[in-house]
């Protein structure tokens, strides 16, 4: 048995890749830990289509704040997905990444109202990395991922 994580993500000076990236290590390191093969499919915010997302057992929205709201290409991936996911990926686990210069917390509920009316289903509160991005943040996305592949090899989302 296989399970796919897709990761969407959007990061102009890099980042949000760094998170991204740290997370997808995470959830590789559990490969020891768990009983399924857990795979990643990491897709700029500009090219996931909604069949990725119905394609996936779990879904990572990783993006920066930009001007008081998720990053443009965020909300196009949203544009592009909704209606071919709408009523059909209900039930799907996601979890938010956001990088912010010194808020984030308007980019943070507005993503969360959209995949609200997806009817996905949040799997832990966003991790909200503001400012600086330290090896704290990068340890947090590490320990994201392996929680999130655990998890999901236990059934537990
Ligand atoms: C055009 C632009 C607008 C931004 N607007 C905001 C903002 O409204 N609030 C905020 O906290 N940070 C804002 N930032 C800062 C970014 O969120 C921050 O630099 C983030 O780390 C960028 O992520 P990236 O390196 O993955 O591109 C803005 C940055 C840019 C380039």
């Amino acid at each position: 048995m296989s399970l796919q994580v897709l990761i969407v993500y959007q990061s102009r000076s890099g980042a949000t890749l760094q998170l991204v990236e740290s997370l997808v290590a995470g959830i590789e390191s559990a490969s020891d830990l768990v009983d399924v093969e857990i795979t990643t499919v990491t897709r700029s915010a500009l090219l996931g289509t909604s069949k990725d997302v119905r394609s996936a057992d779990a879904l990572v929205i990783a993006t920066p704040e930009h001007f008081g709201s998720m990053a443009g290409a965020t909300k196009v991936f949203f544009e592009e997905i909704w209606a071919g996911c709408l009523d059909q990926t209900q039930g799907l686990p996601w979890q938010l990444l956001v990088k912010a210069g010194t808020d984030g917390a308007q980019t943070a509920e507005g993503v969360q109202k959209l995949a609200k009316a997806q009817g996905w289903k949040q799997f832990r509160p966003p991790l909200l990395v503001v400012g600086d991005l330290t090896e704290t943040a990068l340890s947090s996305a590490f320990e994201l991922g392996q929680l999130l592949a655990v998890s999901l090899d236990n059934e537990l989302i």
